[in-house]
């Protein structure tokens, strides 16, 4: 059976992503493929407990390689317990975050050296790299206010609830951002950018565009 193609979603707060990617998901389905959507961290069991500790705003202090170290725990075994197996089956997988978000949240924007996260992507993802990875670029200010709208919208009135990520000041969201642009720059034959502050239809018809153009013909599909 043909290996099914492995696409991942990335961006910082209130990007829109897990929306796209929803929409992904239904036009491949549109298109008769199986899809296996996923999402970190988490994905799997093991990965699912390990979010809770990750995010949790009552986890202790920790150094960033203790959290990059958890992040890549918690995506060994999605990768081996969901990832791989899907795609071994001909499945696609559209996976809302993954190394990447490493890359930019603890390397660019933290304080882990870019080396060490090779290193771990070497050893843990190496060779099941993304086909084509969507960054989602918006402007901080208009992300963080998208995301505590939606905040208020799930959890009623309160607004000041973010998580260990979301709670972060200006300046790392800022760093975060270029992350993600110098990742993009870096690997433009994975990687695509899109333009994130316009609406979720002209986003998703622009992700598909792409989608189709780079997998779907090259999958024969
Ligand atoms: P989540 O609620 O899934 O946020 P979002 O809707 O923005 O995707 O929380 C995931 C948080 O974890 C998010 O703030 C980014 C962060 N993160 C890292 O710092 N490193 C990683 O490797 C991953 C996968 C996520």
């Amino acid at each position: 059976m043909a290996l099914g193609q492995f696409i991942t979603l990335e961006g910082g707060e209130g990007s829109g992503k897990s929306t796209q990617a929803r929409l992904l998901e239904q036009r491949l389905r549109d298109n008769g493929l199986e899809v296996t959507m996923t999402r970190e961290p988490g994905g799997s069991l093991f990965g699912e407990h390990l979010r809770n500790v990750l995010l949790d705003s009552k986890t202790p202090e920790h150094s960033a390689l203790s959290e990059a170290l958890l992040f890549y725990a918690a995506r060994a075994d999605h990768l081996e317990n969901k990832i791989r197996p899907a795609l071994a089956a001909g499945r696609w997988v559209v996976c809302d975050r993954f190394s990447d978000s490493t890359r930019a949240y603890q390397g660019y924007a933290g304080a882990l050296q870019l080396e060490a996260i090779d290193t771990m992507d070497q050893l843990v993802v190496a060779p099941t790299f993304p086909d084509l990875t969507v960054i989602i670029d918006i402007d901080p200010a208009i992300g963080m206010a998208r995301a505590d709208q939606r905040r208020a919208e799930r959890d009623g009135s309160n607004t000041t609830r973010r998580d260990r990520f979301e709670g972060r000041d200006r300046t790392f969201h800022d760093a975060l951002r270029q992350g993600f642009l110098t990742i993009a720059a870096n690997n433009p034959g994975r990687c695509v950018v899109i333009d994130g502050s316009r609406d979720a239809d002209s986003i998703g018809a622009q992700i598909w565009q792409v989608v189709a153009t780079r997998l779907l013909q090259e999958a024969g599909t």
